[in-house]
């Protein structure tokens, strides 16, 4: 190319006469250097733009380490106050009201109170406008009594915050603490989202994720994507564990009534005893683990509660039992909802009683947008250290965040909150459960990070993935 270049200038600049027979030639090589050089000048401006943005991060990223550190003892006593007052789903108030009030102290003005009952949404807007992402967390406790003996430990009998939600709701106010302080270096806005209920609602009553989304959380303005983790004491404080796709399993909740006909207990035979077909009952649908579901997809189906009778010398008419089924693959679900029905009625019905069946469905799986997983892990790796983000395996556990992940790109992730040394190390849902209180200041970290790069890095939508549409 440069020979005909040089050509074109000399016959340009100089004015000489034109060889009509190089015309053509110079002509074209000219205008393709012009395109090239223009295209250049475009590229290396882009290129320019990046690395100032990048730089930009790096900068913020470095800030909000210092911050963090400053505003972790706050966090800390936070998480210790809501920890000794547990809230049930959808009784949430209290923890609602010492969440807004600690986000108006660390200067966050623009708070909606009272979303889908006690939940809490605040924004935060940066510079100019741009991107939304949403920072999630539930709020609610768990109906366990605390036997940890910390001296914190909740002062309210049989309430417990058995599964991190105290640190999650924590965390949250603390990442809104320190983004508040960098509130005019990014672009966009960052949303917090104060979530309650999502261990689901008592009998009746509405809320959750759901209910958040249908008075708006994701509208005013519009989010782009939704980020949350979860507290785990499998992994060590410091770790995080990702994974692409179905990271939680898909949820239903069943309630069923087994309905015989009381009689006394030394005459069985007068009456139809439901005692005895709940037990066949229970046992039946077990096949549908072992005989029904191709072995090598995820499926449990476990009863949490039954309830029947009030003498030892009495058969009642009715039993009452409660549980869940999870699955990890939609057609996995229908065929295995299908099965529990059948089985259910059928051996009842073989038995002579009867079964009322209710299923709740308490969401799909959570799906990772694979898409948001790569953007973000820069992110990820800057909070905790490439060494430290672990991929995990599926989870039977279920969380509403699928629901947000369903109408907009969403990332959900766990955040090692182990320590053997301080007997952090029991599962949640337990009496015992107990996190590493070092793990907050990871996770705000984690928070802080992913928001930033997200509003520095994301341009336009990404694709909301098979997330949405087959897979669930
Ligand atoms: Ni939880």
């Amino acid at each position: 190319m440069k020979p005909a270049l040089l050509a074109w200038k000399t016959n340009s600049a100089s004015g000489f006469k034109v060889d009509r027979s190089k015309k053509g030639f110079d002509e074209y090589w000219g205008w393709l250097w012009v395109v090239v050089w223009g295209l250049c000048m475009v590229g290396s401006d882009t290129a320019i733009v990046v690395a100032r943005e990048e730089e930009e991060v790096h900068q913020l990223w470095a800030e909000v380490e210092k911050l963090v550190e400053e505003v972790a003892p706050m966090v800390i006593e936070l998480r210790r106050d809501i920890h000794g007052h547990p809230e049930l789903a959808n009784r949430e108030e209290r923890t609602a009201r010492v969440v807004t009030e600690t986000l108006r102290k660390v200067g966050v003005k623009e708070i909606r109170t009272g979303v889908a009952h006690h939940g809490v949404v605040a924004l935060l807007r940066g510079r100019d406008p741009g991107p939304v992402i949403a920072l999630r967390a539930d709020m609610d406790a768990l109906p366990i009594q605390e036997d940890t003996g910390l001296p914190y430990a909740s002062r309210i009998t049989g309430v417990m915050h058995a599964c991190g939600h105290d640190a999650h709701t924590s965390m949250l106010v603390g990442a809104a603490a320190v983004l508040a302080r960098l509130q005019d270096r990014f672009p966009g806005a960052v949303k917090f989202i104060f979530q309650p209920a999502e261990e689901g609602v008592p009998p009746g009553e509405k809320g959750g994720a759901t209910l958040m989304m249908e008075e708006g959380v994701l509208e005013d303005p519009p989010v782009d994507a939704i980020f949350a983790m979860h507290v785990n004491v499998d992994l060590p404080t410091g770790r995080i564990g990702y994974r692409e796709g179905g990271l939680m399993a898909a949820v239903d909740r069943f309630r069923l009534a087994i309905v015989g006909k009381q009689s006394h207990a030394a005459m069985p035979w007068v009456g139809i005893d439901p005692i005895v077909t709940s037990a066949h009952v229970i046992t039946a649908v077990q096949t549908i683990a072992s005989r029904t579901i191709d072995a090598r997809q995820p499926i449990v189906v476990s009863f949490g509660r039954i309830c029947g009778g009030e003498a030892w010398n009495i058969i009642p008419e009715r039993v009452e039992l409660e549980g869940t089924i999870r699955t990890h693959d939609p057609e996995v679900r229908r065929v295995a909802k299908e099965a529990f029905q059948r089985i259910v009625e059928e051996v009842a019905a073989g038995l002579g009683a009867r079964a009322e069946l209710e299923m709740y469905d308490y969401g799909p799986v959570v799906w990772n947008n694979p898409a948001l997983l790569d953007l973000l892990k820069p992110a990820l790796v800057r909070a905790v250290g490439a060494e430290n983000l672990v991929q995990i395996p599926p989870v039977m556990g279920g969380e509403d965040f699928a629901h947000y992940a369903q109408r907009v790109p969403g990332l959900y992730v766990y955040l090692g909150a182990g320590n053997k040394e301080i007997g952090a190390v029991y599962p949640v849902h337990t009496p015992f459960f107990r996190i590493d209180e070092a793990a907050l200041s990871v996770g705000m970290k984690t928070h802080c990070m992913v928001a930033l790069y997200f509003l520095h890095k994301s341009k336009g939508s990404l694709p909301l993935g098979h997330g949405t549409t087959g897979r669930q």
